[in-house]
């Protein structure tokens, strides 16, 4: 069976969007996961000005100066829009804020069955500083003639990482309240991740719409369920998302890609959902996922970020052995490099251009 190739926009560099539909590359892509954030000195001063993070995301000039700021200093493969996940319960009437040092606060949370009552799908127009940044920044990507410098990636939380967020009021070490929801109403439960399941569907093609040339849904928190209740409250509702997303947009193939960060054991069954490209922590190998998930998806990941704290000659050898651990790309088979979840704010930014650069130079060596 032979399947047309499929249409990719107009780039000076598309080597991601080829990985992600599984099509050959020169050398293997690399973006990284919160690529534009606090270990960049241009970053803090750029809030600094703008008074807060919300205050930098809500502005679309400056969400496109923050989210190029990582591709002048790196040979990056990918921009991704500068955002947050938790734009999506704010505009749910939830009221969210984020406290200097402290992470992510909202005003109201949903734990009983009037506050689910409350609960639909936004209104759009209170993200259009969201999808205002996306038309902002592929201006800024384009030249003259309209060539995107690299492909714009949109994103958002997965339904159930953000009920985590919305019933929990913040972030959670023992995801206790959430998961007392979900045992006790699971009725209660499955009518958030419906309506969380919907409006992300809408948002991520509204951000398609305004011009994201991919789109990845977060869910960072599905791997603190249990085997089942993943399957359950977190899968079913990632799949319910992708059901509904553009797969194309004015004749380009959009790429979809979903990170479960500790998803490992339940590989097979997220290459299932229906997206093009599976997300991968540091926990797995990459060799033997390529070999469960086969022509399916492609991978992208899995540096420990925390190899990054490394010397650079280390951090060189980490790169390569997971270059290696994916092998060569052959026909069928895409990787997008990337780390196992977000860099860390402490992370030295000259060790970023170590990372990157081993990425280009040793797969483009593999390749012979
Ligand atoms: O990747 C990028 O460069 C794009 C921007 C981006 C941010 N958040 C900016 C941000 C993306 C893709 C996210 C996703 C996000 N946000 C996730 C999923 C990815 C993951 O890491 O698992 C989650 C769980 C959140 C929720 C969130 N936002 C938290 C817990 C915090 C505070 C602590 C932290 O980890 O930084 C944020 C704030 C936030 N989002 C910052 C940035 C750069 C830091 C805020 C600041 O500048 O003070």
């Amino acid at each position: 069976m032979t399947s047309a190739t499929p249409k990719l926009p107009s780039l000076a560099n598309d080597r991601f969007l080829r990985a992600c539909l599984r099509l050959p590359t020169d050398a293997t892509p690399v973006w990284l996961m919160r690529q534009a954030g606090r270990y960049l000195p241009e970053y803090r001063a750029t809030r600094d000005k703008a008074g807060s993070f919300m205050g930098l995301a809500t502005n679309p000039q400056a969400a496109c100066e923050v989210t190029l700021q990582p591709l002048a200093r790196y040979d990056l493969d990918a921009a991704i829009l500068f955002s947050d996940i938790l734009t999506v319960p704010d505009a749910m009437g939830l009221g969210l804020s984020f406290a200097a040092g402290e992470g992510p606060k909202f005003a109201h949370v949903v734990r009983d069955e009037a506050a689910v009552a409350k609960l639909a799908v936004p209104d759009m127009d209170k993200l259009r500083y969201v999808f205002d940044a996306v038309r902002t920044i592929r201006q800024a990507l384009s030249d003259s003639n309209g060539v995107g410098r690299v492909p714009l990636i949109g994103f958002s939380g997965s339904p159930w990482t953000l009920a985590c967020y919305m019933v929990e009021g913040g972030g959670s070490d023992d995801y206790r309240l959430v998961k007392t929801l979900m045992y006790q109403r699971p009725d209660l439960m499955h009518r958030i991740l419906a309506i969380n399941a919907d409006a992300v569907a809408l948002y991520l093609n509204t951000q398609i719409e305004a011009g994201a040339q991919a789109v990845m849904v977060f869910d960072s928190w599905g791997g603190v369920l249990a085997d089942g209740a993943f399957q359950e409250f977190s899968l079913a509702y990632t799949k319910r998302v992708l059901s509904q997303l553009k797969k194309e947009h004015e004749g380009f193939r959009i790429p979809h890609i979903v990170f479960t960060k500790g998803g490992g054991l339940w590989i097979d069954q997220i290459a299932d959902a229906g997206s093009d490209v599976v997300g991968l922590d540091w926990t797995v190998n990459l060799g033997q996922a390529r070999a469960q998930v086969g022509d399916r998806v492609a991978l992208q990941g899995n540096l420990d970020p925390n190899v990054l704290f490394a010397q650079p000659d280390q951090i060189k050898t980490e790169v390569i052995k997971t270059l290696d651990s994916f092998g060569v790309p052959g026909a069928g088979h895409g990787h997008i490099f990337n780390l196992g979840h977000g860099i860390s704010q402490f992370t030295p930014p000259e060790h970023v251009s170590v990372l990157v650069d081993t990425v280009h130079a040793y797969s483009r060596q593999q390749r012979g």
